[in-house]
């Protein structure tokens, strides 16, 4: 359609809005209770939020003489409140500060409502769509995503009317696709219907399982709180594992927890339902010590420990048992609300849950259910260590029966649904009601977990694992008001808020199952590609969606024959780093290489098939976390690969500098959008040395633009900002290679970025000194500057250290600048580093490697950290003397790498309160720096605390 000369430059390929959209995000993301229909419709994992995807998609398509605040409007953010002088970004940015003075709901304060509630109106719609005709040629873009998972994005692209294709490979996540973007905007509102049917389940299901979840007039229960139990190999005793016997979030201080007593005469553990003081330190029952810690368990009994190994043995031999040890339950007293408590377990419980067992032993169509393999696996490794092979093992054999009897019933009312319905509508109802059921399994197993904080039943994939759990809830799927009718009354929420979010949108859509790197579409059909790919081992989709994969191949194996064909999901095609693939493969090559190798190889051929299918002028959006530098590598040699060449890059992120100094740590998880365009391939090599220079002055040209701008972007997003540029430069002029015609890596362009963007800070934040100082200081003072927070990645730091000519683990251990905390950098402050000098030298620790007393330093830091530390144990007038004895007032990089401190460490930072003083009295007088006061000034607040904003509704 459109050719590449003629269409004009897009909005992503100039600047975004991404503070403002960075802040949206953010408020999306507050509050659990109040997400988009897509995040609480079914699991999938790592969804893209509604502010970003609107971004991606509209800046994808629109030219760049759609200004921010026009952009800004058409994605929701329009202020009923702002003053007409103000940019909506200004107001935006605005609000966020003031919210902690502000009261009433939210979308009061900003002026509008979240943007996921906001369906574009059709003047809108109508602006968007000629101003996108006017860019692609006359004609609507089409907008393809071809790894959609939970279809954040192509959602967002229908309900801007753009015709749409979203394929994913997983059926699990077709099937969601097929319940986001057509059911309810081909059938209308069904939602009535969904709940009649639903409903009807559920009678019919409780007819037959009451028996085996007793409940009187006066008491229902809720859920029953497991612990499986493991065999004392002392004293033979059945005991049950538990981390913790607590029940309420209060129960470490005035709450609820169970105690374990032993009963000698039954040989058993038996337990109690007690309330405890307010202060546990003054109980002599402390329930946060339970049975089993760190895989190894305690007898109550004998004392004797439970060897980890002891006891996967006896899980693998299917020897692990089940202990009740607490029922919650209502109650409800007469014309009261009901009340909800904690109760011990009583005989009739156990009676009812054996009677179930039994069942489901000797009915013949139950005791061979679901009995297929689970496979091993990255994730399924865990539950198979404790002896859950099949996939009816992840269930306890009343969760079994319970979900199975769903299924039963759900099949009985089948036939008459598609009676009578037409083919279309029958399928969104039986659709949804799937939906619901495997909700009920997400929260009804032997993994999802009783959270005694809320206290509330978890669900398994609270996390992205199979992670076994020592104890576990069962919910009552039959009780009022929970179990089904609360999954159901979930799924219709999901189907009516889709229907209301797009049940306009007539935009055409097509689902697609299969993989993105073979995709069932014509050559250059597609103007826009917005891709949110997998990222390496980050989620093993794959395996973890299996768990409902083999239940809705029941559900829905008929209605979407083309999904359930096989007995699984689909490994081999699966783009992630999965080392499990290549358990079999001997050789030279750890299987973790193997996996990173071929999860590479996959993104090369799915951005090979986007080349493909994409019109010449298009452009390639891809969203992604940014988590680790070499993830820019890999994506952009794979872009190269493929034909593209990066036009710009865009960091959406949710934090400020403020919220940084106040997490102390920089954890780095914008969402980016880098943009690409097809290349023109050169047949010539360009040297490296003819580039180099243009990919520094890009990045600094970047990040000058940003910084001037009077945003408040963190120092990280003005790096990852100017990558764009950088990789402009670089994959236009590709192949780079070095004078020898070795081929130069991305890496090295983006080193070069770096860098600028340093040079930049140093010379805008702090003072040229720090340029003379020794490369080890250097880095430290960079990591601050750069990363604004104590806390950060580690291969950040890596590249950081690179960048000076510095080894990052030398740092560490010969300077201990540095020490690791989960994976991250944690750089140490001065007390780190400098020996006590109130303690004789011999009594002094050796690891730390600075020496108060010495009269030189290797280190500008070293002398520094040094004399923080004589000031702060010895005082102001030692500290003097010290500091006249080595010279300090007239040495440049002692002087440098002071100021440089106090600049960039947060103001209730101790070494920055200590480097603080040291500049003022009489130490201040005699070093003579050239401060100016606002150095001192407090930090703005922040927002924590603010309590009077209500959320919104
Ligand atoms: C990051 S997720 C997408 C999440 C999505 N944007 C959302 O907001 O829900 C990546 C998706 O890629 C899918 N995927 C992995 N390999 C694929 C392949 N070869 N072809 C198509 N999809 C694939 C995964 O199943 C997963 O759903």
């Amino acid at each position: 359609m459109s050719e590449k000369n003629n269409r004009p430059n897009l909005k992503i390929e100039s600047n975004l809005p991404i503070r403002t959209t960075g802040i949206e995000t953010e408020r999306e993301r507050k509050n659990f209770t109040d997400l988009p229909p897509q995040n609480y419709v079914h699991v999938w994992w790592a969804r893209r939020p509604t502010p970003a995807t609107r971004l991606a998609v509209l800046s994808s398509v629109l030219p760049d003489t759609v200004d921010d605040d026009t952009l800004l409007k058409w994605m929701g953010i329009d202020p009923s409140n702002k003053p007409k002088d103000v940019s909506i970004s200004e107001h935006v940015r605005k609000k966020k500060r003031t919210k902690s003075d502000a009261s009433g709901p939210v979308y009061e304060h900003y002026g509008y409502r979240k943007t996921w509630k906001q369906t574009p109106s059709q003047k809108t719609l109508n602006d968007i769509h000629s101003t996108a005709r006017e860019t692609w040629g006359g004609e609507l873009p089409t907008v393809l995503d071809a790894t959609a998972g939970g279809g954040s994005i192509p959602f967002e692209s229908i309900r801007y009317g753009f015709p749409t294709v979203a394929n994913e490979l997983n059926p699990v996540a077709s099937v969601i696709l097929k319940a986001v973007l057509e059911h309810p905007r081909v059938n209308g509102d069904l939602s009535k219907e969904i709940e009649k049917w639903g409903e009807e389940i559920n009678e019919r299901a409780r007819e037959e399982l009451s028996e085996f979840y007793p409940s009187k007039q006066s008491e229902k229960p809720l859920e029953y709180l497991w612990a499986h139990t493991v065999t004392c190999p002392d004293c033979g005793l059945d005991v049950p594992l538990a981390p913790n016997w607590c029940l309420d979030k209060e129960s470490a201080r005035e709450g609820t927890a169970v105690r374990p007593n032993i009963n000698d005469s039954e040989d058993a553990v038996e337990f109690e339902v007690v309330e405890l003081p307010k202060d546990v330190e003054k109980s002599e029952y402390n329930p946060t010590d339970g049975s089993v810690s760190r895989g190894k368990g305690t007898c109550p009994r004998c004392s004797v420990t439970i060897e980890g190994d002891e006891i996967k043995e006896q899980a693998q031999n299917k020897d692990l048992g089940y202990q009740l040890y607490a029922v919650h339950a209502a109650r409800r007293s007469s014309g009261k609300r009901s009340e909800k408590y904690f109760r011990s377990p009583s005989e009739e419980d156990m009676n009812a849950f054996q009677e179930a067992s039994e069942l489901v032993s000797n009915d013949v169509d139950l005791s061979t259910f679901l009995n297929e393999e689970i496979p091993t696996g990255s994730k399924t490794d865990e539950p198979r260590r404790y002896g859950i092979t099949e996939w009816r093992d992840m269930f306890s054999p009343r969760q079994l029966l319970a979900h199975w009897t769903y299924l039963q019933k759900y099949e009985e009312v089948k036939g008459q649904i598609q009676e009578e319905y037409p083919e279309s509508e029958a399928n969104a109802i039986l659709t949804y009601l799937a939906i619901a059921a495997d909700k009920a399994l997400d929260y009804n197993c032997r993994l999802s977990m009783w959270d005694s904080t809320v206290p509330k039943l978890a669900h398994l994939f609270t996390r992205h694992d199979f992670a076994f759990a020592w104890s576990f809830a069962e919910s009552n799927l039959i009780a009022e008001g929970l179990g089904y009718e609360w999954v159901l009354e979930n799924s219709l929420k999901a189907y009516r808020d889709f229907y209301d979010l797009s049940g306009q949108s007539d935009a055409p859509i097509e689902v697609l199952q299969g993989d993105a790197s073979s995709l069932d579409i014509s050559p250059e059909s597609v103007q826009a590609v917005v891709l949110d790919p997998p990222y390496y081992d980050n989620v093993m989709y794959s395996e973890l969606s299996d768990f409902f994969y083999v239940w809705l191949r029941e559900y829905l194996g008929d209605i979407y024959p083309e999904f359930f064909a096989s007995e699984l999901t689909d490994k081999q095609s699966e783009a992630v780093a999965n080392p499990a693939k290549f358990d079999d493969i001997a050789g030279g090559s750890s299987k973790g290489d193997l996996a990173k190798q071929d999860y590479e190889d996959k993104m090369t051929d799915i951005f090979q098939e986007m080349h493909r299918v994409l019109d010449d002028g298009g452009v390639f959006t891809l969203m992604f976390t940014h988590k680790k530098t070499e993830a820019w590598d890999t994506l952009t040699k794979s872009l190269i690969e493929a034909g593209f060449a990066v036009k710009s890059t865009h960091p959406v992120s949710t934090e400020s500098p403020l919220s940084l100094h106040q997490a102390g740590k920089n954890a780095a998880e914008s969402t980016i959008l880098l943009a690409s365009e097809k290349r023109e391939e050169r047949e010539e090599y360009t040297l490296w040395s003819d580039v180099k220079e243009t990919t520094r002055e890009v990045a600094r040209q970047k990040a000058q633009e940003l910084d001037q701008q009077g945003i408040e972007f963190t120092k990280v997003d003005m790096v990852l900002a100017s990558f764009g540029p950088t990789l402009r430069v670089f994959t236009e002029k590709y192949p780079v290679v070095d004078d020898e015609g070795e081929e130069i890596r991305p890496q090295k362009a983006l080193d070069e970025a770096r860098a600028a963007v340093s040079d930049y800070l140093i010379e805008n934040y702090l003072n040229e000194g720090v340029k003379q100082v020794d490369s080890k200081t250097e880095w430290y003072i960079l990591s601050w500057l750069v990363f604004e927070a104590q806390r950060f990645p580690y291969d950040e730091a890596r590249r950081l250290a690179i960048g000076v000519g510095e080894d990052l683990d030398s740092l560490k251990k010969e300077h201990r600048m540095w020490r690791k905390r989960s994976g991250d950098v944690l750089l140490r402050p001065h007390e780190d580093r400098v020996q006590d000098i109130n303690k004789s030298s011999e009594n002094r620790s050796g690891r730390k490697p600075v020496d108060p007393e010495a009269l030189s330093f290797a280190l500008a830091l070293d002398k520094v950290h040094a004399a923080m530390h004589i000031y702060n144990a010895k005082g102001a007038t030692t500290a003097w003397n010290w500091l006249n004895d080595r010279n300090c007032g007239s040495d440049p990089q002692f002087k440098a790498t002071l100021e440089a401190l106090l600049r960039i460490l947060p103001h209730d930072n101790n070494d920055w309160e200590i480097a603080r003083d040291l500049a003022a009295g009489e130490t201040g007088e005699l070093l003579d720096l050239e401060l100016e006061s606002d150095i001192f000034q407090e930090e703005e607040e922040g927002e924590e605390g603010q309590k009077t904003l209500t959320d919104e509704f």
